[in-house]
């Protein structure tokens, strides 16, 4: 099928790539002209594992093509998704002027029957007034479908072929039996909804997942004033199959270019219509005090940390990723400066690049063990497998003194601690602390 993807993030650059090599014919568009001749050439501009073999192989065999031209590229199209960014606004409600500038931009230039598909996380209603905008300007047959992306950045081509579901809300069976046909390739279970439930299920679905981190973080406070280790509750919750062991990781808290912003987001679209969402409104409050009372707990452990030097490992939102958007170890660098903090030493394998744009008064160097040099305590940021597997013997010897934060819960407590390290974990009692853990515990 001949399909354009309009906005080439993290999600419509997967997808528009993932639809090409599944053999369909895909011209990815965006405004940013930079990038776009960057992608002509191949080269991804963002970090995501596979993506830039995936981008050259479909370039090669002329089923991806890039322009920043739609209305050059709109004639030939059957299904166009929108995949543009719907960031919160200053009251926390999704952004939709990108996704309005599209519809616009449709509308002007749509001479014949298509799908507009909304990627996009969009608030319930969205579609309808992406309709009404293209409306405005084409008056033959159109319709416009829901399809919300579900991809972890990290995992992202991984999971285009792996969905857990494709959801596709619809508002005709042609319009339904035009999207299955577009993903007919990928197995998973597709659903098919109307438009309002698939563009819920969205919401509801990153709200949810929101709200098991900051449960789990709850429960690890709890855990350390009663001597418990939420590595091993966690564990035990999560074999209980209506439950189940994901998103079960105590640590810093949530953060990323979605489940902030979408929880905000739901919180919001509850309130103009009428309803309290008590639980997603703590679900934010936990969030944003978890980072601050693992702060605050260094600071007890360190004797105060005005003026002390600090390294932090990891600056993306989560691992195998190069994105910072609302990422929690931006959140610690801030908290750190704010108490006076002398100096700040970073490393992140992929992230530095993005992180420099957002946070200031910060050395970024290109190696974990020049971070740590001179420090008084290293604070793990983001989950990256790498960290567990340094040489923290190496550590302690270039840092003045050896304390860390392991603010996600991936390091080796014990044995950090026959090497003399002082390490300050996330719920772990006291009580659990003196028994090492002997079997594996994977969550
Ligand atoms: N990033 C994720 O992990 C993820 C996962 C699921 C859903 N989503 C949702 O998908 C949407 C896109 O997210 P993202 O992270 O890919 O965003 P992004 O910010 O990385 O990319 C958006 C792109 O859209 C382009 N753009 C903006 N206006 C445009 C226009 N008028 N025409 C063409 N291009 C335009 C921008 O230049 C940019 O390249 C958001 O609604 C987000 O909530 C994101």
């Amino acid at each position: 099928m001949k399909i354009s993807v309009v906005g080439t993030g993290y999600v419509g650059l997967v997808t528009g790539t993932c639809l090409a090599d599944i053999g369909h014919y895909v011209t990815c568009v965006d405004i940013d002209e930079a990038k776009i001749a960057k992608m002509q050439r191949a080269k991804s501009p963002i970090f995501e594992e596979g993506l830039e073999d995936m981008m050259k192989k479909n370039i090669e065999v002329d089923r991806l093509h890039f322009t920043t031209r739609l209305s050059d590229v709109l004639a030939q199209t059957e299904v166009l998704f929108i995949a543009v960014g719907t960031p919160s606004d200053a009251e926390g409600k999704a952004d939709l002027q990108y996704v309005e500038a599209v519809a616009h931009e449709i509308g002007k230039n749509l001479d014949h029957e298509i799908v507009v598909a909304n990627k996009s996380t969009v608030p319930v209603g969205t579609a309808r007034m992406v309709e009404s905008i293209i409306r405005k300007y084409y008056h033959g047959p159109f319709e416009v479908v829901s399809c919300p992306e579900f991809l972890r950045e990290g995992t992202a081509v991984y999971d285009f072929y792996h969905p857990d579901r494709v959801v596709i809300g619809a508002r005709t069976k042609r319009g339904a039996d035009t999207m299955l046909k577009v993903f007919e390739p990928i197995k998973g279970e597709k659903v098919v909804t109307s438009v309002e439930s698939s563009e819920m299920i969205k919401y509801a679905s990153n709200a949810f997942l929101a709200t098991k981190i900051s449960f789990i973080n709850e429960i690890a406070n709890i855990c350390e004033r009663v001597g418990a280790d939420i590595d091993e509750v966690a564990y035990g919750m999560g074999l209980d199959t209506r439950i189940g062991n994901k998103f079960l990781r105590a640590g810093l808290g949530y953060g990323g270019s979605c489940f902030p912003k979408d929880v905000r987001a739901l919180s919001q679209i509850a309130g103009t219509n009428g309803y309290e969402f008590k639980l997603l409104k703590s679900v934010i409050a936990v969030n944003n005090d978890q980072r601050k009372f693992l702060i605050e707990k260094l600071e007890r452990v360190l004797g105060g940390i005005r003026g002390k030097k600090i390294a932090v490992f990891g600056l993306a939102f989560k691992n195998n990723t190069d994105d910072v958007r609302e990422s929690a170890a931006l959140d610690v660098i801030e908290l750190l400066q704010g108490r006076g903090v002398a100096e700040i030493r970073a490393f992140d394998p992929q992230a530095m690049e993005n992180a420099k744009r957002e946070v200031f008064n910060v050395q970024f160097v290109s190696d974990p063990y020049d971070a740590a040099t001179g420090a008084d305590a290293v604070i793990i940021a983001t989950e990256w497998e790498m960290f567990s597997k340094l040489d923290w013997a190496r550590m302690k010897e270039v840092m003045r003194q050896p304390f860390i934060l392991d603010g996600r819960n991936i390091l080796d407590v014990h044995a950090l601690s026959k090497l003399g390290f002082t390490c300050i974990s996330v719920g772990k009692g006291k009580e659990a602390l003196e028994i090492p853990v002997t079997k594996s515990v994977k969550v």
